[in-house]
Formats: structure tokens, sequence, C-alpha cells
């Protein structure tokens, strides 16, 4: 297969963790006879610095053009500090969300159980958590209509049937590829337009009689994913209870380096990993880097490359195995890894695998 890949490795760790998924990609391009070509392109800080612009026009085109983006991680430490920036990072993913139309954020949440032990959560209440968070993410509050003044200020909660209807036809594809279970989440107790997600999804489940559909409001669903996680494997919510609760699925598995996840919508799919930029790690070549290998994984099965994606799920597994883990991760005891050290033994892994 030829697949084109715009790399955006944005700020902090992201530079040092994008090399290591684009290295990923071309032992697996290697190994399969594939052809992979990658185009770099400015995003964040990095492109705020460049050019004055966290999503430039020039990096859209490159997008574009491409089958897939690689994208690291955005933001930096002067601009959090800062409340008058008048530009920040965050605003290039919110802009790259909003002009590649990438409506659904997909997002798993898995233990592994060689990390089971980091996990906030005891170990028999999360072991065998294996569920994927649906994040609408081109709606509701982020994008709504908003106005700041001293006095008074407001965003709007605005959803269309459109909108719903199609991040909820994505929910209940990947309910029907795992096992068949989808939680819409939301506060239909009180918001009207979670009654309205409400109203859709009830008139949908018919079409799918072989997914079970529940509801849950977002409060007792962040209630049930500490104390029950194995409960949920697809939960579909909007954009903002999404953020918050994708922040703690992430934490509970105790594998937050691990997670990757994928954008999909109206052009290129963006493949990145959850955690973020950690500025304070720039440089430093102590990263884990398997989240953005995770990544890059994902992005292998969206085009149905599924042995391909398979080989750098068990490639990864191994490392874990072999012990050959960053900091963050690794065992009492056991001397870190690099960044560069887990990436090269991951590549080795894969160009010597049968
Ligand atoms: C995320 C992030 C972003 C969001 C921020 C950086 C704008 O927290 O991807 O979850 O809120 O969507
Ligand atoms: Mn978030």
């Amino acid at each position: 297969m030829n697949l084109k890949i715009a790399v955006l490795p944005g700020d902090g760790i992201g530079p040092e963790i994008s090399v290591q998924g684009v290295e990923v990609l071309k032992s697996i391009a290697k190994k399969f006879g594939h052809h992979f070509e990658f185009e770099p392109a400015l995003v964040g800080a990095a492109a705020i610095d460049a050019v004055g612009d966290p999503f430039p026009e020039e990096t859209y085109e490159i997008c574009r053009r491409n089958d897939a983006v690689l994208f690291s991680a955005v933001g930096d430490t002067r601009f959090d500090n800062d409340p008058q920036a008048k530009v920040r990072p965050e605003q290039g993913l919110l802009a790259m969300r909003k002009k590649l139309g990438l409506y659904a954020n997909i997002r798993p949440v898995e233990t592994f159980d060689s990390l089971i032990h980091l996990s906030p959560l005891r170990k028999e209440v999360v072991e065998g958590a294996d569920f994927v968070c649906i994040r609408e993410l081109t709606g509701g509050m982020y994008f709504g209509r908003k106005e700041e003044g001293d006095d008074r200020a407001f965003d709007t909660n605005l959803y269309t049937r459109h909108e719903v209807e199609r991040i909820l036809r994505v929910a209940y594809d990947y309910a029907r590829r795992r096992r068949h279970h989808l939680t819409v989440v939301d506060k239909a107790n009180v918001l009207a337009s979670s009654r309205l997600w409400r109203r859709v999804a009830k008139e949908m489940a018919s079409e799918y009689p072989d997914v079970t559909t529940d509801f849950m409001y977002v409060d007792n669903a962040a209630m049930r994913m500490i104390q029950d996680p194995r409960f949920f494997d697809v939960m579909v919510t909007e954009n903002t209870f999404g953020d918050i609760l994708t922040d703690e699925g992430s934490v509970i598995s105790g594998s937050m380096g691990l997670l990757p996840s994928a954008s999909t919508g109206e052009s290129t799919p963006v493949f990145e990993p959850v955690h973020g930029s950690w500025p304070q790690a720039k440089g430093m070549n102590i990263a884990n880097p398997l989240a953005q290998i995770l990544s890059a994984a994902m992005l292998l099965e969206y085009f149905d490359l599924a042995d391909e994606g398979a080989l750098v799920r068990k490639a990864v597994a191994a490392s874990l195995e072999a012990n050959v883990r960053t900091g963050d991760i690794q065992v009492e005891g056991l001397n870190p890894c690099s960044t560069s050290e887990v990436g090269a033994w991951i590549t080795d892994y894969i160009d010597n695998a049968d």
C-alpha cells in the first residue's frame, strides 16, 4: 500500500516521540513491502514561533494532501503562564480539528497486565478493563457561540441532530466490532442538548438491535468508571464531557504513557498520543514513546493493515515484558531506558520478526 503521512511533532517531548513513531512505520513498510512517505509540518508553539500561527495554512494544506496525520503534542509553559497571550498552542489543535472536520475522537482505555500495579485503582477492580470512549470533537461548548465580558461570559452548548447522529453511527459501528454494548453518556436530567442526544440515540437504537444501548448521566459515569470500569465497552458522549472522562480514563489503567487516540471525520484522520507535551522533559530523551508508537498502530489499522498493526502491538508488549521501559513505567530497581532506546528496541523487534 502507498500511504502519505503528514508528521506534526509540535512541542515539548513531541519531536522526540514523533521520530520513534515514524521509525516504527518505516520498519513496518519495509517488512510488509509498503511505501510510506512522510511530510513534516509545524503546529503548536513551534508554529507560533516560526510563523505566528499555531495551525498555519501551509500545515492545513499538508494535512489535506496526505492520507493520514501522525500528531504528537502541543503546549508550552510560556503560554500557560501568560493569561494575556493572544495566541496559544492549543488553538492549533482546535483549529486542526475544526478545519479537518475531525468530529470523532476515539480514545481506547486498555490495561496492560505488567503495568496494572501503576493504576490508582485496586488490581481486582481495574484488571481486564477494556473500553473505548468516543468523544464528539467539533461541536458543543468548545465551538458554540461565546461571549467574554468583564461581568458576564457564556459558552453555548449547541448540537444539531446531524452532529449527534453521525457520532452515534461511529459509536454503534465500534460497538458492533467489539462487545455490542454502547453507553450514551449525557446530562439529560438538566440539559436540553443532552435530551436531543438521548432522543436521537433512542431512535437509532432500533437500527442496531444487536447492540445493547444504555444511558448514563455523566456524573454517574465518572463514578462508574472508577468503581466498575469493566462495565463499559463503548461509551459515546459530547465534546466537554468526553474531554473530562477521557482524562479520567487515561489514568485508571495506570498506562497513561501508553494510550493512543484517533480523530476521524470528513477529511484526513489524525493519530496522536493522549498524553500532553510535557515541556519540562523536552530534549531529555526520557519520555515514553509507546503512546506515539501505538498511535502509529491505530493509523495502520485505520487503513485495514491489521497484521501490521498487530505486529506493532506485539512489539510494544514484548518491550514491556523485556523491561525495556522508560522511567515512568520502569520496574523498581531497574535502570530506565531512554526514549530512543525503547524506540530502537521496538524497530529491531519488528525488523527481526518472522
Ligand atoms: C484534549 C485536550 C484539549 C481539549 C485541549 C488541549 C484544548 O485537553 O485533547 O483532550 O480540551 O480537547
Ligand atoms: Mn483533554
